[in-house]
């Protein structure tokens, strides 16, 4: 991992830098390159715009590691208006929850009974919850609240981090379980013992894990969203799910508003399922850290701004 990625990576918890960035106008407006705006509404205007070229949705409402009961409450209802407005819409969108939010980190019960009334509303309208995965403290935990929510419903999915060194042994388990698995590379400080350090290995195992994943979507298997922006990975895997006559509806490509939309239209127009995650909400500064780390170019934009 580069120096300059880890770095962001640490500055993504300071809550100094926090308090003074999501101030400045020149951070709020590099922050739009990513999300189209702060509230509900933005998101859903956005949806809608990029439905109309072939390309459907997730959302996702910012925030992670509340600390109070009534926060978490507040998510947990918020997704419930989320979904009510998704029905209204008529969009194809699903939701993408962090368990942090939900209260994971100071009652993992009162988590999963939030979790699970954003379940049952979202299976009874036939819509679908995505669980974010966080930093591998949580893993164990996320998947524990995982598998008591796969047997509620099928109308829910977790998303697998190929940086880890476990990811390979709890895929086995899940694919018994899960009715879907999003593979992404992995977005958080780690350290070697237990993520991959190399880039090149981190794509050899997404590759790896990949190739796993649609064999078992050809055999009837999970719902694969393959979310990654790495157009190289994106043709391999695409190769592999057409050599072996894997059904264009058994996986999705997911990627992030605003990364690699030329990306996005040319594999829509294609005929390629793509499903792209809306974020909005104002708890955007450690989110928005993640996204300069993945890519520290990102940072030269913005001081560049910043001189201007
Ligand atoms: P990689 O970082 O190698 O990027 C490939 C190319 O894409 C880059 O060369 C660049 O051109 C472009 N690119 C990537 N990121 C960019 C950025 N921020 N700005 C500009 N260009 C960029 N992680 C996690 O730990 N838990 C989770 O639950 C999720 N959920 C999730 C959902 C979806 C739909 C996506 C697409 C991603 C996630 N992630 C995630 C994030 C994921 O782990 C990873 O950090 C990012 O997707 C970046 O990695 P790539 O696979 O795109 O490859």
């Amino acid at each position: 991992m580069s120096l300059a990625r880890r770095a962001l990576l640490a500055l993504s918890t300071s809550a100094w830098l926090r308090d003074h960035a999501t101030k400045s106008r020149i951070v709020r407006r590099s922050v739009a390159r990513f999300m189209p705006g702060e509230r509900l509404d933005d998101a859903l205007e956005a949806a809608r715009q990029q439905q109309a070229s072939g390309i459907t949705a997730i959302l996702t409402h910012l925030g992670e590691n509340l600390a109070q009961r009534e926060e978490a409450e507040e998510v947990a209802s918020h997704y419930l208006d989320v979904l009510d407005r998704i029905a209204a819409s008529g969009l194809d969108a699903h939701v993408s929850i962090k368990l942090t939010q939900l209260g994971l980190d100071f009652d993992p019960e009162l988590c999963f009974r939030h979790f699970q009334l954003v379940l049952d509303r979202a299976s009874a309208r036939n819509q679908f919850v995505w669980i974010d995965m966080e930093s591998s403290a949580y893993v164990d935990r996320t998947l524990d609240i995982f598998r008591r929510a796969c047997g509620r419903s099928s109308r829910v999915g977790i998303a697998l981090q190929a940086y880890l060194h476990r990811s390979a042994g709890d895929l086995d388990q899940l694919l018994a379980i899960a009715p879907a698995i999003r593979l992404v590379k992995g977005a958080y400080l780690e350290p070697p013992s237990i993520a991959f350090p190399k880039k090149s290995d981190v794509d050899e195992s997404y590759y790896r894990l990949g190739v796993r994943l649609l064999t078992a979507a050809a055999a009837g298997g999970p719902l694969v969203h393959i979310a990654t922006h790495d157009p190289r990975l994106i043709e391999r895997l695409g190769a592999f799910a057409s050599d072996h006559a894997v059904s264009s509806s058994a996986y999705e490509y997911a990627m992030l508003y605003g990364i690699q939309r030329h990306l996005q239209q040319r594999l829509a127009r294609e005929g390629r399922r793509v499903r792209v995650l809306i974020a909005y909400g104002d708890n955007w500064f450690p989110w928005y850290m993640r996204r300069l780390a993945e890519r520290p170019a990102n940072v030269w934009f913005l001081l560049k701004n910043f001189g201007a």
